[in-house]
């Protein structure tokens, strides 16, 4: 037992799945009228259904457009859909998320494609991490501290990097802070918008070696959004493609990969196949 991440979400035998999105759709704005008529503007997610059960890793693939990082907002309330719900841990989840309880916000937590977006360029890394510390957490300064220090360790970061502000890290640093900081609230759903992207092979091998030793010690479920379908078939449990919004075909990874049944993933996986490479050996 690793005493960074206790397991305060054993898997539960429960069957009901942990997120529930039931016939989603979600468009961006109203348009302004052009020549009196205001077109409604066109839905970029239609009619999504997916569910995630407690430790799954569900992949999120697609084309870019496909509404991939739209879907991961919407549920973590970041923005409203324009029609269906969500559910969580079997109960409604307001659309919102300062519609939601402070323990909702803990269990859900996002990082996002673009870190830049997300850190505060006026704070230190080492603030960015305590920050879910001191809303979710009773601790110590003493103890935050500690855990500030740990989480770095944890995203293979020198703890001296929590002096630095943002910008005077690289890109793929940021990226890590902003999963430190989402694990600081540990988290039961992880929606995690393509974070090992723009990461090298062995720093990308070294995190999700680390979500998985999260996953097995807690439990934490996460909805793996990435372009990389050999990552995706590495890492997840199953894998969910969205085309255009739509969402064309939902399988256990090896069955996805051995008989695809929709056209776009077929040619998806066409398109993947002359460059698979074996997974890099994961290392801590
Ligand atoms: N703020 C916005 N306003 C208007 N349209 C938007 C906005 N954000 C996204 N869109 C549109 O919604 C659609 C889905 O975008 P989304 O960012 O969810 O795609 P994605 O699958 O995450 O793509 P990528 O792989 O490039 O990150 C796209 O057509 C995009 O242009
Ligand atoms: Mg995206």
């Amino acid at each position: 037992m690793n005493a960074l991440f206790p397991a305060t979400h054993a898997v539960p035998s429960e069957p009901r799945p942990l997120l529930a999105i039931e016939g989603l759709s979600a468009r961006y704005g109203h348009r302004r009228p052009l020549f009196g008529r205001a077109p409604a503007a066109p839905e970029v997610l239609r009619q999504v259904s997916l569910s995630l059960r407690p430790g799954e890793t569900l992949a999120l693939v697609g084309e870019s457009g496909s509404g991939k990082s739209t879907l991961a907002r919407i549920v973590a309330g970041l923005q409203p859909s324009s029609a269906g719900h969500v559910l969580f841990s079997g109960g409604a989840l307001p659309a919102l998320a300062q519609q939601r309880s402070v323990e909702l916000r803990r269990q859900i937590q996002i990082v996002f494609q673009n870190p830049d977006a997300s850190l505060n360029h006026r704070h230190r890394v080492g603030q960015a991490i305590q920050r879910p510390l001191e809303l979710f957490f009773d601790l110590s300064r003493a103890e935050r501290e500690r855990r500030v220090i740990e989480l770095l360790h944890a995203v293979r970061l020198p703890e001296d990097y929590a002096w630095r502000y943002p910008a005077q890290i690289s890109g793929g640093e940021r990226q890590r802070v902003a999963l430190a900081r989402a694990l600081a609230a540990r988290p039961r759903l992880l929606l995690c918008d393509e974070i090992v992207s723009a990461l090298d092979v062995s720093v990308q091998a070294s995190v999700l070696a680390l979500l998985g030793t999260i996953k097995a010690e807690t439990g934490l479920s996460l909805l793996f959004i990435t372009h990389d379908l050999a990552v995706a078939r590495w890492f997840a449990d199953r894998i969910a493609v969205l085309y255009r919004g739509e969402l064309c075909e939902v399988a256990p990874v090896e069955e996805l990969f051995a008989s695809p049944r929709h056209p776009y993933t077929q040619a998806l996986l066409a398109a993947h196949r002359p460059s698979t490479r074996p997974p890099a050996a994961p290392s801590l």
